[in-house]
């Protein structure tokens, strides 16, 4: 590990997002920032069933945790010797999803009513590997909306080994039946009760997520809790991640044109015929975001890149030929 406190800067798990690729990216970025894989379920990783590559595979991104769903103490610990034996640093359990599919597999959010079960988890996972267990949660679920009910659960779950729980600070609204996007907005954030929750625990680290957008207000946090865990504004600015590095990490600004060229060697020496190019482009897209034509080129990033029979010429061309990068002057304008 890096820094003196890993923690301070993390980047969320995000199911679509944060994969083997956007990690290496990102890790071109911060070689600081704690980064996460997105959440996969105990029986996708038993039963062999990580989609089109496999999830449990990474890239030079250390120090990297591993995101568990499941409520079975048994699968997720036979789960986090294989997690562990890929080269992970940490296994994260996911006690935070509110999807229906996480709902009826009794994973996610709805564990938070269950800390007993959690603690089963913790305590079978931690006979079967050295690696860290930490808990990504909310403040709550439904009617179990009150500070006295998360330290009971943190209570519990850190008798049996946890140290580190990231919390998003708003609870989770199960019952109403509200998306799992929808439950991203809804109901409002309360920063407030995190920081309590680090007074009333100084030897757990306490990393607060939610809305963590600007990097001034993120060391504005640090004063209250160990970390601060950034989601979506990391998928729209990447670079945001350099701006936080600057304030805390003693880093120094990178060159974008530099990480774009490192990264396009990693995807010349990583993408074949039978991959799609877009599973590596698609974090790309929102560089382009802001300038003129740029929801066409974000489309085709994302899209139409696969249908074309050179596409590494095709990217190379419209990432370099022409300073993309210079307001003004390149291949695109910056809207003002
Ligand atoms: C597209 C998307 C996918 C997500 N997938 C996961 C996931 O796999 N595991 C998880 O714990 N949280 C997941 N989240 C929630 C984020 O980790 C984070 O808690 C949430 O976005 C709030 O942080 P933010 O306001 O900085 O985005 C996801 C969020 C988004 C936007």
């Amino acid at each position: 590990m890096l820094n003196k406190n890993p923690y301070n800067l993390c980047v969320a798990p995000m199911m679509g997002h944060t994969d083997i690729h956007f990690r290496y990216f990102l890790r071109l970025i911060s070689k600081h920032a704690m980064l996460y894989s997105e959440m996969v379920a105990v029986n996708a990783i038993l039963h062999n069933k990580t989609s089109r590559y496999n999830k449990l595979e990474h890239n030079l991104d250390n120090p990297v945790g591993f995101q568990l769903g499941g409520d079975d103490p048994r699968k997720l610990s036979e789960c986090a010797k294989i997690i562990e034996s890929y080269g992970y640093d940490e296994i994260n359990l996911n006690i935070g999803c509110p999807s229906k599919r996480a709902q009826s597999g009794n994973f996610g959010a709805c564990l938070f009513s269950q800390p007993e079960i959690v603690a089963k988890c913790v305590e079978e996972i931690s006979k079967n590997t050295v690696l860290p267990i930490t808990v990504k949660t909310r403040l709550g679920i439904d009617n179990l909306n009150n500070v006295k009910y998360l330290k009971d659960f943190i209570n519990i779950v850190s008798s049996k080994g946890v140290e580190v729980f990231h919390l998003h600070a708003r609870i989770a609204l199960l019952k109403k039946g509200i998306n799992p996007k929808h439950n991203r907005s809804i109901p409002e954030i309360n920063y407030e009760r995190v920081y309590e929750v680090k007074r009333a625990y100084p030897d757990i680290k306490i990393i607060l997520n939610g809305e963590i957008n600007d990097p001034n207000i993120a060391v504005k946090h640090l004063q209250y809790v160990d970390g601060v865990m950034l989601g979506r504004v990391v998928c729209n600015n990447p670079f945001i991640l350099n701006e936080i590095d600057i304030l805390i990490n003693s880093e120094q600004q990178k060159n974008r044109n530099e990480i774009l060229e490192k990264y396009f060697s990693y995807i010349n020496a990583n993408y074949c015929k039978d991959m799609k190019i877009t599973d590596f482009t698609k974090h790309l897209a929102c560089l382009f975001k802001g300038y003129i034509g740029s929801k066409h080129t974000r489309a085709y990033m994302c899209h139409e890149l696969n249908y074309e029979k050179e596409p590494l010429k095709k990217l190379e061309k419209l990432l370099f030929k022409e300073d993309l990068w210079k307001d003004g002057q390149g291949l695109y304008s910056k809207v003002v």
